[in-house]
């Protein structure tokens, strides 16, 4: 979830009105299959849902998180694993393992060979790295739509996250001994939780790095701003109450470390 980092994740909000991350990455444990007796790595496991359905396929999962709060949280839900604070950039196994297994984080870190050189080091030869994150396009209108919201309080638009092109991403991994197997990246758009609070809710949590430093009255009238902008286009009024939809475009890798 959070690797590599200096925001500090607000766990209750990302447990409570953010359970899609996960339960979208369920689908990417697919592609991982993990076996019984295999050691493997979840790198940004948040706060340790993948990483316990990882272990319940008999594999020895480690989860590792930039992020001590989301860590603590991860342990207390499962005392019985394995958890540690770790930067993705330079972090260490003890033992290298059969896969490293990443969902919904490697678009945090703008250093992406740094990571891959990392998942590289930490993996057995012939051992896997399964990934998925925002590939280029993602969030493109809610990122556009903050922007043009946040200009009068910023000299240059910034972008908080990385989202490679598919040729992009494989160039990188091919480039440090990777084999690529698998690299498809496509559109998910995803329905957020909490009805007409869905966006806000939404950029509370995952644009707070570009929030945080605006007065909070600020940060409220910028909310305000993006949520009138993407009615159109993002949200749908229904009987029952409002759904909000992020336009998600999602880049999944399977990738062998070449022997
Ligand atoms: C994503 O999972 O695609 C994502 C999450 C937070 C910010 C931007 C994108």
């Amino acid at each position: 979830m959070a690797i590599a980092s200096n925001i500090r994740w607000d766990t209750a909000r990302y447990e409570n009105q953010h359970a899609f991350v996960w339960e979208y990455g369920e689908s990417l444990l697919d592609l991982l299959s993990p076996q019984w007796g295999e050691r493997i790595l979840d790198l940004g496991c948040g706060t340790g849902q993948l990483t316990e359905k990882i272990a319940a396929s008999g594999a020895e999962a480690i989860g590792m998180d930039a992020d001590t709060a989301m860590i603590e949280k991860a342990q207390q839900n499962y005392p019985h694993l394995s958890f540690a604070v770790a930067d993705a950039r330079t972090f260490q196994v003890a033992q290298p393992v059969d896969a490293v297994f990443s969902n919904a984080v490697l678009h945090w870190i703008h250093q992406p060979d740094s990571v891959i050189e990392q998942v590289g080091q930490a993996l057995k030869s012939g051992g896997r790295f399964v990934a998925e994150f925002g590939g280029q396009g993602n969030v493109a209108g809610i990122l556009r739509s903050l922007q043009q919201a946040l200009q009068p309080y910023r000299s240059s638009p910034l972008n908080p996250w990385y989202f490679p092109s598919l040729s992009e991403y494989t160039t990188r991994l091919e480039r440090q001994g990777f084999e690529v197997i698998y690299a498809a990246l496509f559109d998910r758009p995803t329905p957020l939780q909490g009805g007409e609070a869905g966006m806000a809710n939404w950029l509370k949590m995952f644009a707070h790095g570009l929030l945080a430093e605006l007065p909070d009255p600020v940060q409220a009238q910028v909310i305000q701003a993006v949520e009138s902008d993407l009615q159109s286009t993002h949200y749908a009024a229904g009987e029952t109450g409002g759904q909000w939809t992020a336009d998600y475009r999602r880049l999944r890798v399977l990738a062998i470390k070449s022997e």
